[in-house]
This record gives structure tokens, C-alpha cells and sequence, in this order.
């Protein structure tokens, strides 16, 4: 089985460039199928998470045509069937994405319901309130979803929680119905914005994605466009942490540095110098950190998803830090595979998770049990004396492109490895 392999100890040096935001990719692939004319799209992450959403894309019909690995050309105007299997909502969750555009598009849609996961339940009920409040009936048989409106018409919705995912799938339906939609208590996260000024490349009319209120004209139809997404915060943020976390000294390029401001203020609180530049960012990190707290919040707050690479780099700050998780109620899995490393962190009711410093960590067999956690796990590694390995590795491919070798790029001893034997060749290339 696939799994990666690090000598830690090693101080990453060097630059790194960060790939497209996959976040806002998937978003915007499944809007691009709403228009009946040619959308290409570049700069988009070489990841599976992409890659498995493309083929559900073409499963139901659309014209996918790969570019190269970062640009592809869709057209909706071949879609042929307005039901996506449930063998792509295992796959990649945000297939449910494909609701709010092909009922914005064709008023009906047939979705599998996605489960939950590793990071808590996941529930899509602001989903249904939005498709709802717009005029669609929605109901659930047997795990699929079947949504479908005579007409959409505008409206004002008030989402009881921040959602990525109800913000971008409601603002999707609610772009093609008719009228004025007002949708309050929105997502202001950068791939919010990106998939809005997506559709308005396509002759959408969304104005004050970004802001707590969006409001959005609807169109008949929308047209073709040229678009290339943003770069991926949560890549960038990782790399940075990686930096602090290995007292290396690494320049992050083809960032959007507004984008980065909580990750740089934490890493700075704890002692690194950070630089910022047009597009990159430089973190320095020569001495050994100082503790401090986090909590997780929606934008422009600490992102949820550098919870799990920030906890890793307070786990061997001096001191004690506290890491508050306030967006998913299961996020702090990983720490029990931190705990074979030398880490000492107690959760406590289950989102809280005090962390008391070590001075060092030692390798260890890993098991990734998420994404983001996946990702820690190996900046843990890299931070680490000795060897360790991290299986369960599918995740971190889900949503990092050539993660190992862009550490390699910066001095990490680390190796993507099939078999025992790897291993002993690797320690031994490297012992
Ligand atoms: C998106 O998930 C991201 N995924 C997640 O990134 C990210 O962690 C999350 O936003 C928060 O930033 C994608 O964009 C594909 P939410 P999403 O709806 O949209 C609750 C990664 O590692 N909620 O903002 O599913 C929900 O349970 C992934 O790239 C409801 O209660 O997140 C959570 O507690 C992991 N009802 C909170 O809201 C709903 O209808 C925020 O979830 C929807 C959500």
C-alpha cells in the first residue's frame, strides 16, 4: 500500500509555488455546466478531488475537454441526463454542488444525499432551506435527493449558519431564477468570492460576494467565458506552517497575501518572521516557537482548515497553547496519531484541544484519517528526529498536488514508497 516516508529533522529551505484553490475549483466546475457554451478554466489543482468531480461532469452528459493538467474546456450544452450517480457522491462530496447548478439551470435535479465524514456530520439542511425559500420542492427517498421548481423565483434568505457549501450551492440556483435574491449571513471565504465573479464572467449578476450579504439578479441564460482560479490559501497556509514547524526558512509563491492575513498574525504571534510580498509570502523560523491561542471561525477568522497544520506547529512551541475547533464538532481525530510522536494534547468535550509543548518529537507509523489531517501528519514527520511513515496517504492526494514532491523541492527527505522494501532502501539512502 501507498505510503509516505520522512527522515525528519531537516529544516525546509527554499521556495515553493502553490497550485490553484481547490475549494474554489470544484465550486466553479460545477457552476461552469450552467452555461450552453464553451468555459475553459486554468490553474486548476492536479488533485483527485478535481479529477473525480470532472468525471461525474461527464457522466451526466457535459463536454470535458482536458487542456493539460491545470486547464480544462466545459460545455453544458450536451448534458443529457440531470441525475448524478451515488458513485461520484461517495467520491468527491462536493458533487452536491451539481443541485443548486442544474436546478438553477433546468429546475430539476436528482442527487445522491452526501454522508458525513471524518470531520463531523455535515449536514446539507441550509442547502435545502435555500433551494426551498427559491421555490423548488425538495424532498429525500432512499438517500437521493430530488429537487425540482415549476419556476425559481427571488427571495430574501437568512442562513442560520455561516455555510462554504449553502452559500455557493444557493447562490448557483438563485443566479438563473427570476428576480432579486438576497441571501444574508453568507460565507465571505475567498472561494466564495471566486466561484461569484466566476458567474458573473458568465454573465451572472452577483453583487457583494465577500460581505455578510449577497445579492443576486437572476438571468435568462449565461453565457461562455474564459476564468483561472485563485490560488489555494489552505495549500499556502500548510506550507507555512510546515516552515515554522521545521525552523526553516521557505518564500510561498503565487499567493494572494490579504488571503493569508490569520495564518501570518498566528505564525508571527508564536515568533516567525514573516514577509509579504505582491504574491508570496517568506516565513523565517530559526528558534524554537512561543505558545499561543487559536480558534477557528469562518472568514476572514482562523481557517478550519489549517486547524490540524497549526496544532502540529504549537506542538512544539514552549508553553501551553490552546487550539479551539468552532466550525466541525470531530476534527481532532489526528491527535491520538500525534500522541505516538511524543505530542501532548488533551481534547476536552470534544473541540478543545490543549497542547503542551514538546521539545521534540520523534517518528512514528502514522495513519492519515482525513485531508487536512493527513497533511500534519507529515509536517509532523518532517518536524520529527528519526523516520516515520503516513499511510492512508488517498486523502492528502485528494487535495494537494504533488505534495511530497514540493517538500523534496525543499529539503525534505520524504518518499512516496509501495512496499517494506522502499522503506529499507529509503533508510538506507538516507541512514
Ligand atoms: C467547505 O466545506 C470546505 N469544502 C471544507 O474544506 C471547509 O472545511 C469548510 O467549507 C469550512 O470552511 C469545500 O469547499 C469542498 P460548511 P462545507 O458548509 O461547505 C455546518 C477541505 O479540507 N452546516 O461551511 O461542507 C457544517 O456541519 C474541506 O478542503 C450545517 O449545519 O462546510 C459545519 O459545522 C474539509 N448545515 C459548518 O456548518 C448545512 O446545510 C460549516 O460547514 C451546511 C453546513
Amino acid at each position: 500500500m501507498e505510503q509516505l516516508i520522512i527522515q525528519g529533522g531537516i529544516p525546509l529551505v527554499g521556495e515553493v509555488t502553490v497550485s490553484g484553490a481547490k475549494n474554489a475549483a470544484l465550486g466553479i466546475l460545477a457552476a461552469s455546466v450552467m452555461a450552453d457554451e464553451d468555459v475553459t478554466i486554468d490553474n486548476l489543482p492536479d488533485v483527485d478531488d478535481i479529477n473525480m468531480l470532472l468525471d461525474a461532469m461527464e457522466s451526466i452528459g457535459a463536454t470535458v475537454v482536458r487542456i493539460d493538467r491545470h486547464t480544462v474546456r466545459i460545455n453544458g450544452k450536451t448534458i443529457d441526463r440531470l441525475v448524478v450517480d451515488d458513485v461520484y457522491m461517495r467520491k468527491i462530496r462536493a458533487s452536491y454542488y451539481f443541485i443548486g447548478a442544474l436546478l438553477g439551470k433546468y429546475r430539476r435535479a436528482q442527487v445522491p444525499v452526501p454522508g458525513g465524514c471524518d470531520i463531523g456530520q455535515r449536514p446539507i439542511d441550509l442547502h435545502l432551506k435555500g433551494f426551498g425559500a427559491l421555490g423548488a420542492q425538495v424532498e429525500i427517498l432512499d438517500g437521493t435527493l430530488f429537487a425540482q421548481a415549476e419556476r425559481l423565483t427571488g427571495c430574501h434568505i437568512y442562513l442560520d449558519k455561516v455555510s462554504v457549501g449553502a452559500t455557493i450551492n444557493v447562490m448557483m440556483a438563485a443566479c438563473m431564477a427570476d428576480g432579486l435574491t438576497v441571501m444574508e449571513n453568507v460565507a465571505k471565504e475567498p472561494h466564495v468570492v471566486d466561484v461569484a465573479n466566476f458567474l458573473n464572467r458568465l454573465g451572472a449578476k452577483i453583487k457583494g460576494a465577500g460581505t455578510d450579504t449577497i445579492r443576486i439578479r437572476g438571468v435568462e441564460k449565461l453565457h461562455g467565458g474564459d476564468y483561472s482560479i485563485i490560488p489555494d490559501q489552505i495549500e499556502a497556509g500548510t506550507f507555512m506552517c510546515a516552515a515554522a514547524a521545521t525552523r526553516g526558512d521557505v518564500m510561498v509563491k503565487n499567493v494572494i497575501p490579504k488571503h493569508l492575513e490569520a495564518i501570518v498574525a498566528k505564525l508571527q504571534d508564536i515568533g516567525c518572521e514573516v514577509l509579504e510580498f505582491d504574491d508570496a509570502v517568506r516565513v523565517v523560523s530559526k528558534a524554537r516557537q512561543r505558545s499561543t491561542n487559536v480558534m477557528t471561525l469562518p472568514y476572514p477568522g482562523f481557517p478550519t482548515d489549517l486547524q490540524p497544520q497549526m496544532t502540529v506547529t504549537l506542538a512544539l512551541a514552549e508553553g501551553t497553547s490552546v487550539v479551539t475547533e468552532s466550525i466541525f464538532e470531530n476534527r481532532f481525530r489526528y491527535v491520538d496519531e500525534l500522541a505516538r510522536m511524543g505530542c501532548n494534547i488533551q481534547v476536552e468535550s470534544g473541540n478543545v484541544a490543549i497542547i503542551r509543548g514538546a521539545a521534540q518529537l520523534r517518528g512514528a507509523k502514522l495513519c492519515a484519517p482525513d485531508l487536512r489531517a493527513g497533511a500534519a501528519l507529515v509536517i509532523a514527520g518532517l518536524a520529527a528526529q528519526g523516520y516515520t511513515t503516513v499511510e492512508e496517504i488517498g486523502y492528502i492526494k485528494r487535495g494537494y498536488e504533488h505534495f511530497d514532491e514540493k517538500l523534496r523541492e525543499l529539503g525534505a527527505a520524504i518518499e512516496l514508497v509501495d512496499s517494506q522494501r522502499a522503506v529499507q532502501k529509503f533508510k538506507l539512502k538516507t541512514g
